[in-house]
């Protein structure tokens, strides 16, 4: 979504403004000449890349600075072959360093015969000030760091780079108390969006850096987020999904009094919007009054993702999580009595420091009882500066091995049997793109967020259709169009 802006009629003889978004409405003007020029120097448009390494929220980040980089004239392509590629990078798990560290010596390489390249890396990994240490010693050839809290400044930060080139521009905050609001977006998709409520995270968990790297839960004002989600409805959005790490406790630091449920009563009345998700409910928040939100609404998708983490009370506490395991199950029973044909999954840590056989028996004990639909299995990753690093008992590489993979057998026994449960049902698929491999089907989900491949062409894209689920094979069906 862009909001219209005339860039030529910015006065760049001014100093630029200090108020936002007026400041960086200046800064993509000045940026645009500079592009502009050296466009023409070469004959052809500069490209950009923006690779998202992280979640949801890190993924809608993207899509706004790939807006900002729209707006200042570069076109945006996949490949990594780009005059400006921009890495926006996650640290929930080791895992997630260690790719960007893969992908950084390849970039090197496309610099070598490229030296007018930008490279930039930003995004959670570069709030660990270890992490941005490293890169400024080993890997100079980087243009430009920037984190979580100021994504915003990119049209400023890049004046900075195209100014200074050679030289490595860093520009890092610890917190942000501020949202700015009406800077540009490209979407991936033209019928469905996520939306940000909020920002942050306030909920410590003991294993999790998110709190450190994205900062303070703050939530934004409700008629903000309505008045995006109303643009968006206009410009052809069907679907959204409401992004924050903990959606349930929306509203908490506002000055209004709202809560998530009554977020979603008035998000609910937007016409256009057809399908409502959201992400992630954390289960000490969950109330009844969302459950009974759901229970009655028309447009809120039959869907709660819901993180277990851990079947064991005592390891949940250790967690910093607030909930027990009946408390779960609890949750889990009256979710499924208040919304028939809900599908709930989940996230599960398996190894955290600690975790006896009974207390990983527990968990498989939920998985059994629960019956997900289906589930992301984590192996427990130390991350620097979180309390759990430093606790003992952290637990043996092959004892964790071997309950991740009988973890993982059970839940995807149980999440096949129970997704299998719409077979030969009629149901409202969301059409979202064409099959990769198979060329005359195309892909889709259902409100429960199964995927659903049938018979047709790319005309059905962003329709929601009703297909008739033939065969369900394991997470996805089979279907045909009725
Ligand atoms: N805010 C969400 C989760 C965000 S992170 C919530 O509270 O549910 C997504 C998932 O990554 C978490 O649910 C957790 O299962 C996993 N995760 C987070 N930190 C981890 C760590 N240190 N090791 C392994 N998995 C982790
Ligand atoms: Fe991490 Fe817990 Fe916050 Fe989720 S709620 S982001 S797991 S600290
Ligand atoms: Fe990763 Fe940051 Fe999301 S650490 S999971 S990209 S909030």
């Amino acid at each position: 979504m862009i909001y219209e802006m005339n860039y030529d009629s910015i006065d760049l003889t001014y100093p630029a403004p200090e108020d936002e978004p007026a400041r960086q409405n200046y800064y993509i003007a000045a940026a645009r000449k500079i592009v502009s020029v050296r466009s023409r120097q070469k004959g052809r448009d500069l490209t950009a890349c923006v690779k998202t390494f992280g979640c949801q929220m890190n993924e809608r980040d993207s899509e706004k600075l790939r807006g900002i980089l729209q707006e200042i004239g570069f076109v945006i392509i996949p490949e990594e072959e780009a005059d400006l590629v921009l890495y926006n990078t996650c640290t929930v798990r080791e895992n997630a360093n260690l790719k960007v560290y893969g992908r950084l010596g390849y970039l090197k390489g496309l610099k070598e015969k490229n030296p007018d390249m930008i490279i930039g890396l930003c995004g959670c990994m570069m709030q660990e000030h270890q992490v941005v240490e490293k890169l400024e010693r080993s890997y100079r050839f980087i243009d430009l760091i920037f984190g979580t809290h100021n994504i915003y400044k990119l049209a400023e930060l890049l004046n900075t780079v195209l100014a200074n080139p050679g030289r490595m521009m860093v520009d890092l905050k610890e917190t942000t108390d501020t949202i700015v609001e009406k800077l540009p977006a490209d979407r991936t998709y033209f019928f469905k969006s996520g939306v940000n409520i909020m920002y942050g995270c306030n909920n410590f968990c003991t294993y999790c850096i998110v709190p450190y790297v994205r900062g303070r839960e703050i939530s934004r004002r409700p008629v903000e987020i309505i008045r995006e989600i109303e643009k968006l409805a206009d410009d052809g959005v069907v679907e959204i999904m409401l992004l924050g790490q903990n959606v349930n406790s929306y509203g908490k630091n506002l000055d209004e009094t709202i809560t998530f449920a009554q977020l979603l009563r008035e998000v609910e009345k937007i016409d256009g919007i057809e399908r409502i998700r959201f992400m992630t409910s954390h289960p000490k928040d969950l109330s009844d009054e969302l459950i009974e939100v759901m229970s009655t609404s028309k447009k809120i998708c039959p869907h709660m993702h819901l993180p277990l983490q851990s079947g064991s009370t005592s390891l949940l506490n250790k967690m910093n999580r607030h909930y027990t395991k009946d408390r779960y199950l609890t949750l889990v029973e009256k979710l499924r009595a208040a919304v028939p044909d809900i599908s709930i999954t989940t996230d599960i840590i398996v190894g955290f420091p600690g975790e006896t056989e009974e207390d990983f028996q527990e968990t498989l004990d939920v998985v059994r009882r629960t019956q997900f639909d289906s589930a992301f299995t984590f192996i427990y990753s130390r991350r620097t500066g979180t309390p759990a690093a430093s606790m003992p008992d952290q637990i043996r590489e092959d004892v964790i091995k071997d309950r991740f993979d009988r973890l993982l057998e059970l839940v995807q026994k149980t999440g096949s049997k129970r997704s299998a449960r719409f077979e030969g049902r009629v149901m409202p698929v969301l059409v979202e793109h064409k099959n990769e491999q198979e060329k005359h089907l195309v892909t889709g989900r259902i409100p429960q967020n199964l995927v659903v491949h049938f018979p047709g062409d790319e005309s059905l894209i962003g329709k929601i259709v009703k297909v008739k689920l033939k065969e369900c094979k394991g997470f996805y069906y089979l279907g045909e169009r009725v």
